[in-house]
């Protein structure tokens, strides 16, 4: 879209070992992204980007809230310190049927996006977004590769990168 990428592609990893590893990533990531922050979640069925949208939601909602995909509504919105939107591209028939849900809209408001699925719906994805893709690595291991091409993106994985080093984890960043 309008905001092209001018940034060398920055990376980061992080290997989880368990679902509360995951939890650990989602909360430095609820810290992270701020209002207008977009999140597009790649990675196969049950890879986790449900998992970790449920992360990143409660850590930001004062009571807890019930996170599924959702595959069958397309968007649902969690009521958390910012309104907190979340995308499931996987049965959409293409980029329009995105846009037709008033996406455009919704990324220009003050609330976070969060996008499973988003490779099917890459066209319509400010250049601002973060991209994680998830890998299975074994029964409850995953790994979350974070990469932003673009100021915001960037910045958002410096800052989860500064809280991985900052608490001694697994963390693997890389270029
Ligand atoms: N470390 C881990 N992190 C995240 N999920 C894990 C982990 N270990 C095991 N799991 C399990 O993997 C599954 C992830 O399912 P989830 O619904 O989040 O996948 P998904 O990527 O959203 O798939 P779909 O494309 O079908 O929506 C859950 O059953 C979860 O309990
Ligand atoms: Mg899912």
């Amino acid at each position: 879209m309008s905001d092209a990428a001018s940034h060398h592609p920055q990376q980061a990893s992080f290997i989880a070992t368990s679902e509360a590893e995951t939890d650990r990533l989602g909360a430095w990531l609820a810290k992270a992204l701020a209002p207008g922050d977009i999140v597009a979640l790649q990675g196969d069925l049950g890879a986790g980007k449900t998992r970790l949208v449920r992360s990143i939601v409660a850590s930001r909602s004062p009571q807890p809230q019930a996170v599924s995909s959702p595959t069958f509504v397309l968007m649902q919105r969690y009521d958390a310190d910012v309104p907190i939107f979340h995308f499931d591209a996987y049965r959409l028939r293409d980029v329009e049927e995105f846009l037709e849900l008033g996406v455009e809209e919704i990324f220009a408001e003050p609330g976070i996006c969060l996008i499973e699925w988003a490779a099917r719906v890459a066209d319509a994805l400010p250049a601002r977004h973060l991209r994680i893709d998830i890998r299975v690595t074994g029964p409850e291991t995953r790994e979350f590769v974070l990469t932003g091409a673009h100021a915001r993106s960037i910045a958002m994985i410096e800052d989860v990168r500064g809280r991985m080093a900052n608490s001694g984890s697994s963390a693997a960043p890389f270029r």
